[in-house]
C-alpha cells in the first residue's frame, strides 16, 4: 500500500504550455534539477528544492529523470500478439493477422487475461493512461475497464463498432451494438478514471446506419469520447471514396454524422487535405500520430508542422500491433525520423509535450494528468538518464538540456524505467 504522504526526489521535467515547433530553448519547459515532488492521497501537492520534513516518506531518485506518466492515445489491446507481423500494408494486414487475433476475444477469459497483460505492459513501458481499442465484443471493453480500475489508470475505451466488411465472429449489428454501448456507458463512463469512447473501427467497417447511430450517441452526451482511424493508407482512402461517394473526404464521412468533436481522437491523419485540417482545428479534435506504425506498415509521413499551422492538437501513440513498440520514447525516436524524411526537425520538447500535457489537454484532462503540477494525480515515471554504456557515454557529453533530453528520447526504452506510479501507487 502507498503511504498517504510521500515525497519523490529527482530531476523534474514537464511543461507549462505548448512549446513552439523548432524551438530547442522554450519557455514552456519546466526543469527543476534535483527537486522534491510532494504527494498526498495520490495527488501532487507541491514541488520544492528542499527536502520535506519527517512526516513525509522519502523516495530518493537523485540523478534520475522524473516525467509525467505517458499517455498513449491510440493502441489496440488485442493486437499485442500480432505485433511484428511480416509483409503487408494496412488492408491485407487487417485480414491476414489482425482480424483472426481479435476473434479470440469473444471468449471472456481471453478478454480478461488479455486486458491484464496489456495494461501491465503499458505500465512497464512508462505509459500510465491510454485511449484503447478492444474488439467488437462487449466483454473485451468490460475487461479493460475492470483491469484499469484495479490499477488506478485513466482509461478511455469502448466496444468496437463494425457491422460490415469483417469476417464472421467480428461483426455486430446496429440495434445490438447500440444496446451494448448504452449499457457500457451506464456502467463504466465516469466511474473512477474510466471513460467511454464511441469506437468506430474505421469508415469501411461500419454501414451508414451504424455511423449515424454512433454520431447520435455522441450528440446525446457531450462527455463521451470518440475514437477511430482516418486517412492512414492510400488504398484505404481510395476504398472510402468508393464506399461513400457523396462525402467530400474521408474525414467528412465522420463529420456528417457528428463524430468529429472536441473529445474525438482520430488515429493517423496522414492523407488529410487543407479543408480537413481546418475542420479538425475548428472542432478541437485531435490526431493521434503513430510514427512506428506508419513506418512499419508503410502508410506515409505525417505532416506534424502542418498540424501546428492548422491549429489542431497532435498526440503521440504506439498503435500496437501496427506499431512495433508500446514504448512512447521509442515512438518519439521514430517521430523524429519521420520528420527528418520530410526535411523537418522534431524537437524533444514538441515530442514529449505531445505524449504528456498536450495529450491530456486535448482530452480535456489537463487538470488531472500530463504534468507535475499540484492538483494533478501522481501519475509519474522515474527514468534512468541512460541505460548501457553507449547511452551513458552519450549522456556524459551532453551540454545543454535539449541535447540531453533529445539523446534520452532517441535512445531510451522500457529498460530505462526505474519506477512507475499511478495515482501515487507504485505499479512498476
Ligand atoms: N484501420 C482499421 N483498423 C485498424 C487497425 O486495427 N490498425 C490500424 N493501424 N489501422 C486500422
Ligand atoms: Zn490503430
Amino acid at each position: 500500500e502507498a503511504p498517504r504522504r510521500w515525497a519523490l526526489r529527482g530531476d523534474l521535467l514537464d511543461f507549462t504550455a505548448a512549446p513552439r515547433w523548432g524551438d530547442t530553448e522554450s519557455p514552456a519547459v519546466r526543469f527543476d534539477r534535483d527537486h522534491w515532488l510532494l504527494i498526498e492521497d495520490g495527488r501532487i501537492v507541491g514541488r520544492q528544492a528542499q527536502a520535506p520534513d519527517d512526516s513525509w516518506v522519502r523516495k530518493d531518485h537523485a540523478g534520475q529523470l522524473v516525467l509525467p506518466g505517458f499517455i498513449d492515445t491510440h493502441v489496440h489491446c488485442p493486437q499485442l500478439e500480432v505485433i511484428a507481423s511480416y509483409g503487408t500494408e494496412l488492408l491485407d494486414w487487417l485480414q491476414r493477422y489482425t482480424f483472426p487475433a481479435e476473434r479470440a476475444f469473444a471468449d471472456p477469459a481471453r478478454s480478461h487475461a488479455g486486458a491484464a497483460v496489456f495494461l501491465d505492459a503499458l505500465l512497464a513501458s512508462g505509459t500510465t493512461a491510454a485511449v484503447v481499442f478492444p474488439t467488437v465484443h462487449k466483454v473485451s471493453a468490460e475487461a479493460l475497464f475492470t483491469a484499469a480500475a484495479a490499477r488506478g489508470m485513466r482509461l478511455i475505451t469502448g466496444k468496437v463498432l463494425m457491422d460490415r466488411h469483417a469476417p464472421d465472429g467480428l461483426r455486430d449489428d446496429v440495434a445490438q451494438a447500440e444496446r451494448d454501448c448504452v449499457d457500457l456507458i451506464d456502467r463504466f463512463h465516469g466511474q473512477g478514471r474510466n471513460a467511454y469512447a464511441v469506437t468506430v473501427r474505421f469508415a469501411p467497417t461500419s454501414t451508414p446506419e451504424q455511423l449515424a447511430m454512433a454520431g447520435a450517441l455522441c450528440r446525446a452526451d457531450a462527455s463521451l469520447f470518440m475514437q477511430t482511424h482516418v486517412a492512414e493508407n492510400r488504398a484505404e482512402v481510395a476504398w472510402v471514396a468508393q464506399l461513400f461517394p457523396d462525402a467530400r473526404s474521408y474525414l467528412d464521412v465522420y463529420e456528417r454524422v457528428g463524430l468529429v468533436h472536441e473529445r474525438a481522437v482520430l488515429a493517423h491523419g496522414i492523407w488529410l487535405d487543407a479543408v480537413d485540417k481546418s475542420l479538425l482545428a475548428r472542432r478541437g479534435a485531435q490526431v493521434a500520430h503513430c510514427p512506428s506504425s506508419n513506418l512499419f506498415l508503410g502508410s506515409g509521413l505525417f505532416d506534424w508542422p502542418g498540424a501546428q499551422e492548422a491549429g489542431f492538437p497532435v498526440s503521440l501513440a504506439s498503435d500496437v500491433g501496427g506499431g512495433t513498440t508500446l514504448s512512447l520514447p521509442r515512438n518519439m525516436g521514430d517521430a523524429y525520423k519521420v520528420q527528418a524524411l520530410r526535411g523537418e526537425r522534431l524537437t524533444a520538447w514538441v515530442a514529449l509535450h505531445a505524449a504528456t500535457r498536450g495529450a491530456a489537454e486535448a482530452l480535456h484532462l489537463g487538470g488531472e494528468m500530463g504534468s507535475l503540477s499540484p492538483g494533478c494525480m501522481a501519475d509519474l515515471c522515474v527514468w534512468d538518464w541512460a541505460h548501457g554504456p553507449v547511452a551513458e557515454a552519450r549522456d556524459a557529453v551532453a551540454r545543454e538540456l535539449h541535447e540531453r533530453v533529445f539523446a534520452w528520447m532517441t535512445l531510451a526504452d522500457e529498460r530505462n524505467l526505474a519506477a512507475c506510479y499511478v495515482a501515487g501507487r507504485q505499479q512498476v
